[in-house]
C-alpha cells in the first residue's frame, strides 16, 4: 500500500487553513505543507496575524508551524513531495456563462488537476476537500488520466469538509464524522484506507464513514442544504408569529424537543449567511435542473428564496416602523459578519440589510468586533448603482470603534450579528444616548426584551410581537416599579 509521510493542501483558505493545522497538530510525524497562489495570505499564515480569525486557531498553529506544518507559494514543490494531496480551493457559485448564478465553479479545481498532472513524478492520492457537485471527482480522474506519465497512478478520493466557521478548531478535533468517499475497486480501497489512518490519530473509527464516491459528494450538498432548509422553515415560521403573537422561539421549543426534529438549528434570525449555504443549495439547484429533475430543483430552490424572502422581510420592517421612511436618519448596525466568533462577512445578511437602508438614503453606523472597516465599505459597494456618486458611500456609512459610538444619536439599533458581547451592553448608557423615540430591532433573539421596553424603548424582534401595550412603551422605570 501507499504510506502518507507528506501531505500538500492547495489552498490556505477557511478550510484548507484550520484543516491542515489540525492535522499537523495530530499527526507530529506527518509533513504538511499548505500552499496558495496568494502570496499575502501565505505571506499571513507565516505572520503573528493569520487571515482568518477562529477561536484557537492561533494555538494550534503557533504550535506546529515551522515544525511539521508549513505554507508556502511553492505549489509545485509541495506537489512533487506529497503523497497525498487535498484540493481546498474555492469553488463559488458562478457569476458568467452556462450556468451562471448558480452553478459552482469549478476552474480552480480543475486548475489544480492539470497542475498536478503537469508536476507529478510519483503516484499521487489526490483528495477533493472542496465542496463540488456529483460527479467532479470523475472530472479531475479524467484530466489526471489524460495527463499521466508512465508510471504514475493516481486515486481520486472525496472527502468533504463539514466544519462551521467560529467553531473550526472544536469541530475539526471533534468532528461528529469524518467521510471518505472512493472507488469500489482495491486501489481505490488502498487510498481510503490511506486517507482514514490520518484521521484516525485522533478521530475514533466508527466515526469514519466511507462510501462510493458519488455518496460522498452528494452527502455534503445534501447535509447543507438539510441545515439551510431547517432555517428558512423556522423562518418561514417567524413570520406566521409576528401575524399571529405565537412566539417563534416558543415554537422552536415546542418542535425541538421532538426526538424526531431535534432542537439544533432551529433559530430564527435575518436569514442565513456565510460562503456555503447559499452556494451550495444552489449548486444542488442546478446539478437537479441538468439531470432533467425540475421539480427537485424547485423544491430545493424555496430555500434559497424564503432567505431573501426574511432578509427584505427585516429590512421592510424596520423601515415601517420608523414612520415608513428612513431617508437621512441614522441606524445603528451592531454585528456584520455573517454569524459570531469569525470575521468573515461573505453572503452576510447584515451586508443586504445595509443596502436596503442606504436605497432609502440612510445614514448608517456600523460596529463590528472582528470586521475591518475595507471590508465593509467593499461589502457594501457590492452594489455600486445604490449610490450615485463614488462619495455616497462614504457620506452614509460610518464604521465605529465600538457599540456605544454606533449607537450615539441614532434613531434605531439593529442586531445584525449575535455576538455575545451584544447582550451585555449598558443598555441604559445607549437609550440616554439616542433620538427619540429609540427603537432596537433584534434579529438575533439576543437581548433581554422586557428590560429594553422597561428602559423605553420601542423594541421589534423577529418571530415576536413585542410593543402592543402602549402603556408599558412611555412608562418610565421609576414609575414601573412599586
Ligand atoms: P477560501 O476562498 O477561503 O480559500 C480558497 C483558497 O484557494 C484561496 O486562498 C485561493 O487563493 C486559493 N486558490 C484558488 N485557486 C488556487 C490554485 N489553483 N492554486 C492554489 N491556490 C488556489 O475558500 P474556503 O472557504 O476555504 O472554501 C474552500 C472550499 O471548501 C470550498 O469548496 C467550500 O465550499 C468548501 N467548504 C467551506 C467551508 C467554510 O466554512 N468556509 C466549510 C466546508 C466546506
Ligand atoms: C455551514 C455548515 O454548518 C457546515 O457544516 C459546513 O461545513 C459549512 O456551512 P457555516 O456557514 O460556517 O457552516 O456556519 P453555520 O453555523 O452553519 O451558520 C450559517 C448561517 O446560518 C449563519 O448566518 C447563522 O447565523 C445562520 N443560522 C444558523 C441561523 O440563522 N439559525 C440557526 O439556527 C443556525
Amino acid at each position: 500500500g501507499m504510506s502518507v509521510k507528506k501531505i500538500c493542501c492547495i489552498g490556505a483558505g477557511y478550510v484548507g487553513g484550520p484543516t491542515c493545522s489540525v492535522i499537523a497538530y495530530k499527526c507530529p510525524e506527518l509533513q504538511v505543507t499548505v500552499v496558495d497562489v496568494n502570496p499575502q495570505r501565505i505571506a499571513q499564515w507565516n505572520s503573528d496575524e493569520l487571515p482568518i480569525f477562529e477561536p484557537s486557531l492561533d494555538e494550534v498553529v503557533k504550535s506546529c508551524r515551522g515544525r511539521n506544518l508549513f505554507f508556502s507559494t511553492d505549489v509545485d514543490q509541495a506537489i512533487l513531495e506529497a503523497e497525498l494531496i487535498f484540493i481546498s480551493v474555492n469553488t463559488p457559485t458562478k457569476n458568467y456563462g452556462l450556468g451562471k448564478g448558480r452553478a459552482a465553479d469549478l476552474k480552480f479545481v480543475e486548475s489544480c488537476a492539470r497542475r498536478i498532472a503537469e508536476i507529478a513524478k510519483s503516484s499521487k492520492i489526490v483528495v477533493e476537500k472542496s465542496t463540488v457537485p456529483v460527479k467532479a471527482a470523475e472530472s479531475i480522474t479524467n484530466i489526471l488520466k489524460a495527463n499521466v506519465k508512465p508510471g504514475i497512478k493516481y486515486q481520486v478520493l472525496s472527502n468533504p469538509e463539514f466544519l462551521a466557521e467560529g467553531t473550526a478548531i472544536g469541530d475539526l478535533l471533534n468532528p461528529d464524522r469524518v467521510l471518505i468517499g472512493g472507488e469500489q475497486t482495491s486501489e481505490g480501497q488502498e487510498a481510503v484506507s490511506a486517507l482514514g489512518w490520518v484521521y484516525q490519530h485522533w478521530v475514533p473509527r466508527e466515526k469514519i464513514i466511507t462510501m462510493n464516491t458519488w455518496s460522498s459528494e452528494l452527502s455534503k450538498l445534501a447535509a447543507n442544504a438539510f441545515l439551510a432548509q431547517r432555517i428558512s422553515s423556522i423562518n418561514a415560521m417567524s413570520a406566521i408569529c409576528e401575524v399571529t403573537g405565537a412566539d417563534v422561539s416558543e415554537v422552536a421549543h415546542a418542535i425541538g424537543t421532538d426526538s424526531r426534529i431535534g432542537n439544533k438549528f432551529l433559530k430564527a434570525s435575518i436569514g442565513f449567511g456565510g460562503s456555503c449555504f447559499q452556494k451550495d443549495v444552489l449548486n444542488l439547484v442546478y446539478l437537479c435542473e441538468c439531470l432533467n429533475l425540475p421539480e427537485v430543483a424547485a423544491y430545493w430552490q424555496k430555500v434559497v428564496d424564503i432567505n431573501d424572502y426574511q432578509r427584505r422581510r427585516f429590512s421592510n420592517q424596520i423601515i415601517q416602523r420608523l414612520f415608513n421612511t428612513v431617508t437621512s436618519k441614522t441606524i445603528a448596525i451592531l454585528g456584520f459578519a455573517f454569524k459570531k466568533d469569525t470575521g468573515d462577512t461573505r453572503e452576510s445578511s447584515a451586508i443586504y440589510i445595509c443596502q436596503h437602508l442606504l436605497e432609502e438614503g440612510a445614514h448608517i453606523n456600523i460596529y463590528d468586533p472582528k470586521v475591518k472597516k475595507e471590508q465593509i465599505l467593499k461589502d457594501l459597494s457590492s452594489r455600486p448603482e445604490i449610490f450615485d456618486s463614488p462619495d455616497r458611500l462614504n457620506e452614509l456609512v460610518t464604521i465605529c470603534p465600538d457599540a456605544y459610538t454606533a449607537a450615539a444619536d441614532s434613531h434605531a439599533l439593529v442586531i445584525c450579528t449575535e455576538w455575545d458581547e451584544f447582550a451585555n451592553l449598558d443598555y441604559k448608557k445607549i437609550y440616554s444616548h439616542m433620538l427619540k423615540p429609540a427603537f432596537v430591532f433584534d434579529g438575533r433573539l439576543i437581548l433581554d426584551h422586557n428590560s429594553l421596553l422597561d428602559l423605553g424603548f420601542h423594541v421589534e424582534v423577529i418571530g415576536k410581537r413585542l410593543t402592543r401595550d402602549i402603556s408599558r412603551v412611555v412608562r418610565t422605570p421609576a414609575a414601573g416599579s412599586t
